[in-house]
């Protein structure tokens, strides 16, 4: 690795770990500019992927240029009676791979509507046991995040803590102020299950890297 490489990686490392101290910062923040630079820097020729219209449906009554939707803070989930009655406790979900078939499919129900799309946004219509992206990262999206992570102020965190009923809901048009968001809702506002401390790091590695959900999907 060349001095200049290394010399970068440790910069976008002490920028992500300036972040994580990113208590009462407000979209927009010089601190967040940093990761807002690597962002757009890593993610060149990636654009389109999260910027798309589809990301941002008819919700919140504006009908003029994008970003439609003001992002909405993680929240309380509203889920826990839905896997109570398949007798999942929501602040003690097992492994996705360790469900019994049974549960598995009535977990299913609760996918669509936290993430507000049919079966098929996630499978293959003529195959529901084909592995698709999105069932990939479904199944990591179960076990790292919902599993590995919890409210710091105790409520529950499911799909829809973060989903609200939408598959794509960050707007990315703007990564300074998504840094900003980030660091309000999911260092802030989450903690590790693993008791180490949370930080931008905990889901984008170090060093940091803007988007890492395609590797997921693999
Ligand atoms: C957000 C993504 C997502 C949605 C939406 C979703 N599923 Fe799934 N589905 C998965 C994942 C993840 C698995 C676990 C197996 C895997 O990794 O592919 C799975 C597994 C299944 C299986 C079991 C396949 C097998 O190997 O036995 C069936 C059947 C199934 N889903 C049906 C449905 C139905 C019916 C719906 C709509 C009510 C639905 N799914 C909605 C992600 C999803
Ligand atoms: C801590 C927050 C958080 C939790 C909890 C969470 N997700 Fe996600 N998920 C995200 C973020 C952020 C994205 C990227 C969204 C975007 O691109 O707008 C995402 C993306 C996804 C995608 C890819 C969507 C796409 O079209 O690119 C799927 C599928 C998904 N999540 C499923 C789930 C499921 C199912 C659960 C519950 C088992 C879940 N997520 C729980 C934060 C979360
Ligand atoms: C709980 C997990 C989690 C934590 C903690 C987290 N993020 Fe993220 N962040 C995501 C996910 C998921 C995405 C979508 C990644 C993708 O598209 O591959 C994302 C995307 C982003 C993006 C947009 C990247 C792009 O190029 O589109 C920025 C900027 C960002 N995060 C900044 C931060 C910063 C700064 C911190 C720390 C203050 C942080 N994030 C903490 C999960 C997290």
């Amino acid at each position: 690795m060349s001095s200049i490489v290394r010399l970068s990686a440790a910069v976008v490392a002490l920028a992500a770990l300036l972040l994580a101290a990113c208590g009462g910062s407000v979209p927009g923040a010089p601190k967040a500019r940093a990761a807002q630079a690597s962002a757009s820097s890593e993610s060149a020729g990636a654009e389109s992927a999260g910027a798309s219209s589809e990301g941002r449906p008819s919700a919140g009554g504006t009908s003029g240029p994008v970003p439609l939707l003001p992002m909405k803070a993680i929240m309380a989930s509203t889920m826990a009676d839905d896997l109570k009655k398949i007798g999942l406790d929501v602040q003690n979900l097992p492994p996705l791979r360790k469900l019994e078939p049974e549960k598995l499919r009535l977990v299913m129900k609760t996918f669509s509507k936290a993430l507000g799309t049919k079966c098929t946004g996630c499978h293959d219509e003529d195959d529901y046991r084909a592995p698709t992206p999105n069932a990939k990262i479904t199944s990591k999206m179960w076990d790292i995040y919902v599993r590995g992570f919890a409210q710091t102020d105790g409520s529950a965190l499911y799909c829809d803590s973060c989903h609200d009923g939408k598959m794509k809901f960050l707007d990315r048009h703007d990564r300074h102020s998504l840094a900003g968001w980030m660091c309000e809702n999911y260092t802030e506002k989450l903690r590790r299950v693993d008791k180490q401390e949370n930080s931008c790091e905990s889901c984008h590695g170090d060093p940091y890297k803007a988007r890492f959900l395609s590797t997921w999907a693999m």
